[in-house]
């Protein structure tokens, strides 16, 4: 996949722009607070429907604006498409070849990116919500039943919290099968698809990692729950913990089971990272681990998806960076950075210097 054109009108400090992208290495340069990272995640929302930062919409609007519009031309190995995402305060309208789409879901596939910040290599070290936000992201640019099922299992889930709230104690009890009958159908989805995404993705980040750290420590990634059997055994499993747990959810008003409550478990040289590997080691493995899920993209879409490396390099030591600069060339990259000098390595790049909302084409 390949992202070739981009225009951005009213969107977060962008008056009205447009960007050339080569199909390798694009650098966007320039100085703190220029546009830089929002120019990247105008890329990711039409990769996901999502933003990178927000939860709102609203605050992808220039300020002043009414509507923001964010138009792509893009190459998937079905041809030439092109998408666009006009932003209102309230609303959002994504066309796809001029084609509106009813749901986000639609939206995935046309499109990837895997996006890379310095947020990401604290993947690690970081609470639940991350390592649970990255599978989500990342399983559902390739499976829209994933995303599906992750919306309604949410939705569920809300209204399962809602009701252990009630002081109507009987009630609750008469309710509560109802609900988790339909919130373990989607549970069991979203299980089964995140053991085959860390089956995958585990032996993948370990070579990378091995070759990172010169095959000094071996990475390996589990689930921290386990779960046996087909959707249907996982969807029993499931009604029988969130049963076991009625009196404890309706002690503390929420819902202590389920998908949403998992986690990752990241093994460096064999002992479980998150209480004991220095920063430096779980920075390492969570690189290892996003270039992971590029590899994975290709296996199951049949391509490569943009990379979107957003001020990572500053992050990495040196050894890191020449390494990270070797394994991204061929794919179509997006790099922001302060300086390109210093993290180019003399590899060919379309080098852009952004400046106030505006770019300013260099040449090589
Ligand atoms: N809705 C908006 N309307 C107008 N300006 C906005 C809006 N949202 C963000 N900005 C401005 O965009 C700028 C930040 O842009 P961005 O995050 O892309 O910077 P950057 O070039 O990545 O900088 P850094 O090097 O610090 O990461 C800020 O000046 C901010 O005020
Ligand atoms: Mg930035």
């Amino acid at each position: 996949m390949r992202i070739k054109k981009l225009f951005l009108q009213n969107f977060r400090n962008y008056e009205r722009e447009e960007f050339d992208f080569s199909d390798g290495l694009n650098v966007l340069f320039g100085k703190n607070g220029q546009g830089k990272t929002n120019c990247a995640e105008a890329v990711f929302y039409l990769c996901t429907g999502a933003s990178l930062r927000i939860r709102h919409d609203k605050q992808l609007i220039r300020i002043g604006a009414d509507c923001a519009k964010i138009v792509a031309e893009a190459e998937n190995r079905y041809g030439k498409l092109t998408i666009s995402a006009d932003i209102y305060e309230n609303k959002r309208e994504i066309r796809i070849n001029g084609g509106k789409i009813a749901k986000n879901a639609d939206l995935m596939g046309h499109l990837s990116s895997v996006f890379f910040s310095p947020g990401e290599l604290r993947l690690i070290q970081d609470g639940p919500d991350e390592r649970r936000r990255f599978m989500n992201i990342s399983i559902s640019q390739t499976s829209p039943a994933y995303y599906t099922a992750l919306l309604r299992y949410n939705k569920i889930l809300d209204q399962r919290n809602t009701l252990l709230k009630d002081r109507d104690v009987g009630l609750v009890l008469d309710t509560l099968p109802v609900w988790d009958e339909q919130l373990c159908k989607y549970a069991a989805v979203i299980v089964k698809k995140r053991a085959e995404f860390l089956e995958r993705l585990s032996p993948l980040a370990g070579e990378l990692h091995a070759y990172l750290t010169d095959g000094g420590e071996t990475l390996e990634l589990k689930p921290d729950k386990r779960y046996e059997g087909d959707e249907k055994e996982i969807e029993k499993i499931l009604l029988r913990r969130l049963s076991n747990n009625y009196e404890k959810d309706l002690r503390l008003g929420f819902t202590t089971v389920g998908p949403h409550r998992d986690d990752v478990d990241f093994f460096i040289a064999g002992v479980d990272a998150k209480g004991y590997a220095s920063q430096g080691q779980t920075r390492t493995a969570a690189l290892a681990v996003k270039l992971a899920e590029v590899e994975i993209f290709k296996q199951l879409s049949g391509e490569y998806p943009v990379l979107i490396l957003d001020d990572v390099m500053s992050e990495l030591d040196l050894p890191r960076r020449k390494k990270l600069v070797g394994l991204i060339s061929g794919l179509q990259t997006l790099l922001t950075c302060t300086h390109a000098e210093r993290v180019l390595y003399g590899a060919e790049a379309n080098k852009m210097r952004i400046e106030n909302g505006a770019v300013k084409r260099e040449k090589k």
